[in-house]
């Protein structure tokens, strides 16, 4: 067998890992992968509650929801029980029913879909820009009929979406916007949270978010009306404080019980003193390698404008094959084979999936979605490293580059 020989800095060759070479990231991964990073605080807040025995009611999720509303700079915070109940609390405040359409990618989690779908909407599926990956603001003006009621822009692995123009288009059509920041925990947009500038912001604090509680979500808004009808709707016992015309229904409230855990919501709030510090962790290690692959033939990195401040929830890249001649897959398992802890893209893209074919819709649209859903490889967010992982990386992606 012909072994594959690269030459390396310096006149070294070296082999493949693939082909029997040594592996070029030889660090043990563990620490610098590990996610969340759960300290004795987060065990002591939880110990806290139960020797107080707050584990159902507690004062705890109102606590969680003054100190991220502060730090969104948002007026009111519901905590809800994740982020699906608080994407589902912003359609049923905007009276989402049968007959009405409501617009969001398909390239995202089923989260910011399925909601709609309960209520009896139509779910239009609108394209991602390919650059980005996030929703492309032209073709979800042109799928505007005169029965969009709402329209929920997802800010993808922590990439804010072109807010500006998304609200100017929504404005102009009378849609309302649910901002699905799930993945956007400190993100900004023009010196703006992420969440606060729709006419709703909804977070996931589940265990893989940038601001982690275990499970939990957060509901964001300015508009006091739409707050206490989300009250109403999950938060039967928090009903009776408010309006006679919310409170007649404490009883009952409106449908769900939505409130979150106060154990969770305890290590969401001591997540949360460290949630600027940690994004910063991952932005340093990734740019860093970001910077290199910019370098190599064949990898597509975007680079937001300056009036976007993103944050890292996933790592994902763009990557074509038919520059280089070694496909997507095959790349991977080169760069696998020298330890890096690389794979393709997670979500199975909505338009296509049984729920909504069955309901009419049409897997072959969306060309530019389904196309570069192929190119997207997801590289490590690197959250505890200390600079030394990422550039074992760096050297793996430029040894497997220069086979190319
Ligand atoms: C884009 C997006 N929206 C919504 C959600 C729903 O959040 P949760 O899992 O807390 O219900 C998620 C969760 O992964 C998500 O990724």
């Amino acid at each position: 067998m012909e072994l594959n020989v690269i030459q390396m800095e310096g006149d070294m060759s070296e082999i493949l890992a693939v082909n029997g070479g040594p592996k070029a990231i030889t660090l043990d991964q563990d620490e610098a992968l590990r996610w969340p990073r759960l300290t004795e605080e987060d065990e002591q807040a939880v110990l806290d509650l139960m020797r107080k025995n707050e584990i159902s009611v507690s004062e705890e999720p109102k606590k969680l929801e003054k100190e991220f509303a502060e730090f969104l700079g948002a007026k009111y915070a519901l905590a809800e029980v994740n982020g699906t109940a608080a994407i589902y609390a912003a359609l049923f405040i905007l009276g989402i029913k049968e007959g009405d359409e409501v617009i969001c990618p398909s390239y995202t989690y089923w989260a910011t879909a399925m909601p709609a779908s309960t209520l009896g909407a139509k779910v239009v599926f609108c394209e991602v820009d390919p650059h980005n990956l996030n929703m492309d603001t032209e073709d979800f003006k042109k799928r505007i009929t005169p029965d969009t009621k709402a329209v929920i822009p997802v800010h993808l692995w922590g990439l804010p979406c072109e807010m500006d123009e998304i609200m100017d288009v929504a404005w102009e059509h009378g849609i309302a916007v649910i901002e699905d920041a799930c993945h956007a925990h400190g993100a900004e947009y023009r010196g703006k949270k992420m969440g606060t500038l729709g006419d709703f912001g909804t977070f996931s604090f589940q265990a893989s978010k940038n601001l982690p509680g275990g499970e939990g979500g957060m509901l964001i808004t300015d508009n006091r009306e739409y707050y206490f009808k989300a009250i109403t709707l999950g938060h039967y016992r928090r009903a009776a404080d408010l309006p006679e015309r919310y409170s007649r229904y404490q009883h009952t409230c409106l449908g769900f019980k939505h409130r979150m855990s106060p154990l969770h919501a305890a290590i969401t709030r001591v997540q949360l003193k460290t949630l600027n510090e940690k994004n910063l962790v991952r932005s340093v290690n990734i740019e860093k390698l970001l910077n290199a692959l910019d370098e190599l033939r064949g990898f597509h990195i975007y680079r937001p404008p300056s009036y976007i401040k993103r944050v890292y929830y996933e790592n994902d890249i763009i990557y074509r094959g038919e520059e280089t001649g070694v496909p997507i897959d095959r790349l991977i398992e080169m760069l696998n084979a020298e330890g890096a802890e690389v794979r393709r893209d997670r979500y199975p893209l909505l338009h296509q999936q049984p729920y909504y074919v069955e309901r009419g819709s049409n897997p072959e649209d969306l060309p530019i979605t389904r196309e570069v859903n192929e190119q997207i490889m997801a590289l490590p967010t690197f959250p505890g490293d200390d600079g030394s992982l990422v550039e074992q990386y760096i050297k793996a992606f430029r040894k497997v580059a220069a086979s190319f």
